[in-house]
């Protein structure tokens, strides 16, 4: 949560700035803040809003420039979002201004001991306790006095400082939240994630954590907490600004979600080997030990979040079916504080988009404490939990921008089917059945596409139920667990009560709510399980529930026990949800666009959740 960047150079950094932090913005999104100096007498700005950051836009005049800043946009942890709150925070004597990224855990402790020292404060954030204690520790180096403060501190932080005393520096640092140097040239920058700074350079230099930088126009010097010189590799970002521009269409989400042939193969690309009938991980085979640690894994968790957790579910599916090992699926913010079994043959996978989210992260730890062999399935490149784990298969969808998942949930799916097939190929598929899912992978893409050819059909369906205040999503076997993401996906952007269930289970208690009034989503495609599905529809029909199926193309009986049906291509049994998660996750898009919502940042949420 959080996004922070900051610039200094010669040329004014307003722009560079705002641009960069409407980049970050998807990491939080209810107050923003910069500070901008423009060593004329030493003078400086601090503007701070509630909202957005076309508010903060809005409030910076246009006589206001500088060649140094630093910008904030919050996700609030610690106190309302309101402009006191809001970063960059100001030390007591008005000199040291600092964005934070992350959470300082013993905040509480620190401010007694400064309001001992008599150090006041105008704010309920943690941050703010952290400001003062570099003031605290300031002796005649900023550099230095950060060092000392962050010492004291636990918890996490991405952290950008200037002070007034210093003004031809800023000083970065780093402990569990994502931060990168930007190399430019008679300038630098830092920010939260590369696509702040692309437009001024693809040249970046990524953090780790317990470092220090300290950054002038012309040098970046990078350091431990201890003082040691780092030599730091300077990396080329992969990305292109097509990838984080919206290139035409009006939301991200939307363009994620047309995006998905082409990130289904970005997944497979240069992965399947069909004249073996199996897949090449160099994510785990770059690994030997670990990755013969998971082709003879006596028993599998996958820890994840939210979306990422539906996609272990359909995993966990997976595995057992075909490779045949015994699989749980944790939220991973439970399995970091129950007691789980792990023994020497135990492999713990972790999957998560952004790879920074602290649950996720926080199970990985735990996990490697016990012993386990770490695997992580991420899709930012360099994240922290891809750096935690022992190995990992990267999902290559590009950047996601949308607050809701969508392409990187697909490329999950498919991440886990090639995992599913590596083992399973080892032990006792058949290189026949091996070739045969291969072929079928290699046509989703463009099954995919006719899907999205489709779209207006599922707008109009979108249309008829946008006033509908609760939904039921149900699904069995490889698509229960798309019952609940598209359940999700309604629930975040549309704010509409939505729940997914196993559709045998409705029965034990939600066949309660079906009335009219009660849309109901079945996911009905023709697989092993179809003539049960069709049941479990007859009795919402018998209840006068309102159906809307998805079904495989050619299916003529579900029609008649339908009220709209959204027909769809049909594959093989564990790939199908890629394929049935895109009606859903337009559907959710359209109402939440019907409902004149902000579908790219719905309330309360935030991208990354790098907070317990
Ligand atoms: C998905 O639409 C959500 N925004 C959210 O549930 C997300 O999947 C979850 O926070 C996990 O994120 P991660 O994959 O980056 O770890």
């Amino acid at each position: 949560m959080c996004g922070i960047v900051g610039y200094i150079g010669n040329s004014d950094c307003v722009r560079f700035l705002i641009d960069g932090l409407k980049r970050v913005e998807y990491r939080g999104y209810d107050s923003a803040g910069v500070m901008i100096y423009s060593g004329k007498d030493r003078s400086n700005v601090l503007i701070k809003k509630t909202g957005r950051i076309l508010e903060l836009e809005k409030n910076i005049d246009k006589n206001i420039s500088g060649n140094i800043g630093i910008g904030h946009t919050r996700w609030a942890t610690h106190g309302e979002p309101n402009d006191e709150n809001s970063h960059p925070h100001v030390s007591n004597n008005e000199k040291i201004f600092l964005v934070h990224n992350g959470i300082i855990e013993n905040y509480m402790s620190l401010k007694k001991k400064l309001e001992k020292h008599g150090y006041s404060f105008y704010s309920e954030t943690d941050t703010e306790i952290l400001v003062n204690l570099i003031q605290y520790n300031y002796k005649d180096d900023i550099e230095e006095a950060v060092k000392i403060a962050l010492a004291e501190v636990k918890g996490t932080y991405g952290i950008g400082v200037f002070c007034l005393d210093e003004p031809d520096k800023l000083i970065a640092a780093k402990l569990g939240s994502p931060l990168l140097i930007g190399i430019g040239n008679g300038e630098n920058y830092f920010a939260s994630d590369p696509a702040s700074i692309l437009k001024s350079t693809a040249e970046v230099v990524y953090m780790e954590d317990g470092e220090i930088a300290v950054i002038t126009k012309n040098s970046v010097v990078h350091k431990t907490l201890t003082d040691e010189i780092v030599k730091k590799t300077v990396e080329t970002i992969s990305i292109e600004l097509s990838d984080i521009e919206k290139s035409g269409y009006s939301h991200f989400m939307l363009k994620e979600i047309f995006e998905q042939p082409r990130t289904i193969n970005d997944t497979m690309r240069g992965r399947l080997m069909l004249e073996e009938g199996a897949p090449k991980l160099g994510g785990l085979t770059q690994h030997p030990e670990i990755y013969k640690s998971l082709l003879n894994a006596e028993k599998i968790f996958i820890v994840a979040c939210g979306t990422s957790w539906h996609s272990a579910l359909i995993g966990e599916y997976m595995l057992e079916e075909y490779a045949r090992i015994p699989v749980e699926v944790e939220y991973a913010s439970e399995f970091r504080y129950r007691d789980p079994i792990i023994t020497p043959k135990t492999v713990v996978i972790a999957i998560s988009q952004s790879g920074e989210t602290a649950d996720t992260l926080a199970a990985i730890k735990e996990a490697k404490r016990k012993g386990a062999v770490t695997i992580g399935i991420c899709n930012v490149v360099g994240s922290t939990i891809s750096k935690e784990t022992d190995a990992g298969v990267y999902l290559h969808a590009g950047p996601e921008i949308g607050v809701a998942s969508t392409k990187a949930f697909t490329s999950q799916v498919i991440t886990l089917a090639l995992i599913t097939l590596d083992i399973a190929r080892h032990k006792d598929m058949s290189f026949r059945q091996g070739y045969k899912i291969i072929k079928e992978l290699k046509l989703l893409p463009a099954l995919a596409e006719s899907i999205l050819e489709n779209s207006e059909k599922i707008r109009e369906i979108a249309h008829k139920f946008k006033n509908a205040s609760n939904f039921l999503y149900l699904g069995r076997g490889y698509n229960f667990p798309v019952a609940l993401e598209g359940a999700l996906k309604l629930k975040e952007i549309s704010y509409i009560h939505a729940e997914g269930y196993p559709a045998a289970e409705m029965k034990h208690g939600p066949i309660a709510l079906i009335d009219e009034n009660m849309p109901v989503i079945f996911i009905a495609i023709k697989d092993s399980i179809y003539d049960k599905v069709v049941t479990n529809i007859k009795e919402v029909k018998a209840r006068n529930g309102v159906v809307i199926s998805i079904a495989s193309y050619g299916d003529d009986e579900i029609e008649s026990i339908s009220d709209y049906v959204i027909k769809i291509p049909e594959t093989t049994n564990l790939l199908s949800p890629v394929l049935t998660v895109i009606p859903l996750q337009l559907m959710a898009y359209y109402i939440a666009v019907e409902r004149g919502l902000n579908v790219d940042m719905p309330r309360n949420l935030a991208k990354s959740v790098t907070v317990e």
